[in-house]
């Protein structure tokens, strides 16, 4: 998607992934985009604003200040140009900046006085990322509306291996194309999503679950309400911050009432994309008192639980689309395959437990994707942002009959 017209603020900050800025900036420029490069003063320690702003055509800014005139950098002014403010690469010191609302330099002043839509792509040492403090600061962004690119992992500069690394130039281009052009690409669509666990009650104290967080089916729910969807959301019991006010929001427990709702929603959309891990066993008796730790060893009998995706795959009309996730531990693209089938899916997206930075809970996933019309496309480890993007991109191109 050619960016020619869009105006962006690009922030560059103190990481060592500064110096991808300088290609950032090179696919940004080639898309024909206008980029107005903000440096904060940390990040003169690993690229020079020369060499930004010869890629950029355009000074680099950094003080309130002009260096040679002493005229002032309005910010107000930079931060009414832009169509979209980009930090890249976010340090773990703006991003506490930004979320705390401190203002001390200039490209706090733009962020604050920005009136165009925020993209961050944060970049740090594994450790520094899983803190606490940064997992909530990038929460507290995401709930003032911002788009968080996700770090990837990988080789890390402290020479350890995980997540941090910014996410690649390429992606950051694809998620800036995606959010200029993809405001509209699924307007009127309505989508159902299934995510998270569900949770089995065995007895008034205790259930029996899975590690699901729900950040896959949330990145897709986000993307598709990015890109102009109607989007219902059936949840199963998840920790995650969520702007409820974007989707049609329905929280459950257990497998059965997933379907209930699920099975309700199902004749009104378009879309169904199946990412729930949905318990496929619940006990076969719920204990209606705390059950005893009396003996050593305690047999719990088991029923299977309904498979939604399977039967609404049996509903499925023709002018819908089912797309299934496989989680699998081996043989994971036969049985990937033999899921395709029996479930009715037109995709399905495959992720394997047995890949470092993939699955449950993580930022990041990778992904094979297995279509009925035989197509199947491969993904790096990216961001669970970046992968929904790509599923999104690969519905967009499922045939439907009227
Ligand atoms: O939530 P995260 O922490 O981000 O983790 C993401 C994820 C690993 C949960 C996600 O990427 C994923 O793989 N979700 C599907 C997990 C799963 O149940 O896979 P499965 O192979 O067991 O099920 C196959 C398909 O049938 C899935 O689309 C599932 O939603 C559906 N299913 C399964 C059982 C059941 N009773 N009802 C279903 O609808």
């Amino acid at each position: 998607m050619n960016l020619t017209g869009k105006k962006i603020l690009l922030g560059v900050t103190g990481s060592i992934a500064a110096y991808k800025a300088a290609h950032l900036t090179r696919l940004l420029i080639k898309s024909g985009a206008e980029v107005q490069i903000i440096m904060s003063a940390s990040a003169f320690d690993f690229i020079t604003p020369l060499t930004l702003a010869t890629l950029s055509k355009r000074p680099v800014l950094s003080q309130f200040k002009k260096d040679e005139t002493g005229e002032w950098n309005n910010h107000v002014e930079l931060g009414l140009w832009a169509d979209l403010f980009l930090v890249a690469p976010l340090s773990a010191n703006t991003l506490a900046k930004f979320a705390m609302g401190s203002c001390d330099n200039l490209l706090s002043a733009v962020y604050l006085s920005a009136r165009c839509p925020v993209m961050v792509a944060p970049a740090m040492d594994l450790d520094m990322y899983q803190h606490p403090a940064v997992q909530s600061n990038l929460n507290r962004l995401e709930g003032f509306g911002h788009e968080v690119l996700h770090a990837e992992s990988g080789e890390l500069a402290s020479g350890l291996s995980g997540q941090g690394r910014m996410m690649e130039p390429e992606h950051i281009l694809g998620h800036v194309q995606s959010f200029f052009k993809g405001n509209d690409d699924f307007k009127g669509k309505k989508v159902l999503i299934t995510m998270g666990p569900t949770l089995e009650a065995l007895d008034p104290v205790r259930f029996i679950s899975n590690h699901s967080s729900g950040k896959m089916g949330m990145a897709i729910a986000e993307e598709f309400s990015k890109r102009g969807a109607e989007v219902f959301v059936v949840s199963g019991p998840i920790a995650l911050k969520v702007s409820k006010e974007k989707f049609h929001w329905y929280s459950v427990t257990s497998a059965d009432e997933m379907y209930e709702v699920a099975a309700v929603l199902h004749p009104k959309v378009d879309i169904c994309v199946f990412a729930a891990a949905v318990a496929d066993y619940a006990p076969a008796q719920i204990a209606p008192e705390k059950i005893k730790k009396d003996s050593e060893l305690i047999s719990i009998s088991l029923r299977k639980n309904v498979d939604i995706a399977f039967e609404l795959g049996k509903m499925k009309r023709g002018n819908q689309i089912h797309v299934g996730f496989a989680l699998e531990t081996e043989n994971e693209a036969a049985n990937a395959k033999a899921k395709l089938k029996k479930k009715n899916f037109d995709l399905i997206v495959l992720n394997s437990t047995k890949v470092e930075g993939a699955g449950f809970k993580v930022d990041t996933n990778q992904v094979e994707l297995f279509g009925a019309d035989g197509r199947s496309v491969h993904s790096e480890l990216a961001s669970k942002t970046t992968i929904a993007s790509l599923i999104l991109d690969q519905i967009k191109t499922i045939p439907v009959w009227v």
